[in-house]
């Protein structure tokens, strides 16, 4: 509209250094999608160097193994790693074009979350919690919008914080520059992004986002900043609803798997596909559309809950509704 052009300044096109912000199994996936598919110099960013290298190396097997399939050639491969930089300085990203933030979303604090349906008090100390979680988030933001130039884009890999909320923790004048850039993991595999602009977003700043989405060799879809989006507002009550056929006995793990991949042609079952994400992931998520909605067709079953405070989270622990020792 020409109150929007009027307002806001438009963001910079072309994107040959891509910032990344977070170094975990995301973050990484992000940062090693760009590099290889978009062809762009990365600059991935982490506090934890250890969790950063070993991501890193962890992506240079996979890269390793492609080449040994003959997906890519030991040159792409050799090409990929030399376009990434590895930091735990975030002005490393002054001078970067784009920035993606892809740090955790600590499920840590929402184990205990399900209590304060029963004790008002233990809900206060969680909701602490949940804003020092968020606390992390917005002062990377806030150091970020400041690091880098004005008409760089600031995307947000995250599943479960407003976009417009994000935004508002940078300058009025950067808000239409923050936009939701949802990616499915494993990223190196998934096609799709969801895109999520918040409501200050611009029209210039979504269709740049999608480009550069689109230059890593991804599909896009656009979801309003509403809790979930799309991908999560239905597969998580999907995957919920599995927990609950299981904890009422009416089928075996196996079966409702079985049923589910074989039954509608999913690479995985809901409940393999809940130790895929992490159960820990699948409760914050759950739990946020039930925060957001108050709407009990989101409240989490208890069988997912009591699996979580077992600290049996999946693939990641070793154990979550399947063993993988
Ligand atoms: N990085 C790069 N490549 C990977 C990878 C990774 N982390 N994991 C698997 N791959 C590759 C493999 O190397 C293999 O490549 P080739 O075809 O070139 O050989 C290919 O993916 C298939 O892998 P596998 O043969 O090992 O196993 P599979 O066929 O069972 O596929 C899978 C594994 C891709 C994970 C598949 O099972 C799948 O698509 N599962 C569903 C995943 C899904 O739904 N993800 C979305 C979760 S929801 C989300 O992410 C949003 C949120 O906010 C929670």
């Amino acid at each position: 509209s020409v109150a929007e052009a009027a307002m806001s300044t438009s963001a910079r096109s072309t994107v040959n250094t891509l910032g990344v912000v977070g170094g975990g199994q995301m973050g990484m996936g992000i940062t090693v999608t760009a590099a290889t598919q978009g062809k762009k110099k990365v600059i991935c960013v982490d506090s934890n160097a250890a969790a950063l290298q070993k991501s890193l190396e962890n992506s240079k097997r996979i890269l390793a193994s492609q080449v040994t399939k003959g997906k890519i050639t030991a040159q792409e491969k050799e090409e990929a790693i030399a376009r990434i930089v590895t930091t735990q300085d975030l002005n490393s990203l002054k001078d970067v074009d784009f920035v993606i933030e892809a740090v955790p979303e600590d499920p840590f604090f929402f184990i205990c979350l399900n209590i304060h349906l029963f004790y008002g008090w233990i809900k206060m100390t969680i909701n602490n919690k949940i804003q020092k979680n968020e606390k992390v988030k917005k002062s990377i933001f806030e150091q970020v919008s400041k690091i880098t130039q004005n008409d760089v884009i600031l995307a947000s890999n995250t599943s479960s914080i407003p976009i417009t909320r994000i935004a508002s923790w940078v300058s009025e004048d950067r808000r239409d520059k923050v936009c939701g850039m949802h990616f499915m993991n494993p990223v190196p595999v998934m096609q799709l992004v969801e895109i999520i602009p918040g409501l200050q977003t611009s029209n210039d700043t979504k269709a740049k986002v999608i480009a550069l989405a689109e230059q890593m060799g991804k599909t896009t879809s656009v979801s309003r900043d509403d809790a979930g989006f799309i991908a999560n507002r239905i597969l998580m009550p999907y995957i919920n609803e599995a927990v609950f056929v299981l904890q009422e006995g009416i089928a075996t793990k196996e079966d409702i798997d079985k049923t589910m991949k074989l039954g509608t042609n999913v690479p995985m079952g809901p409940l393999t596909l809940a130790d895929f994400i992490g159960l820990d992931t699948c409760l914050f998520i759950q739990q946020t559309l039930y925060e957001s909605t108050k709407d009990s067709k989101y409240k989490p079953a208890p069988l997912l809950q009591r699996y979580v405070e077992a600290g049996w989270l999946g693939r990641k622990t070793g154990r979550g509704f399947y063993n993988y020792e």
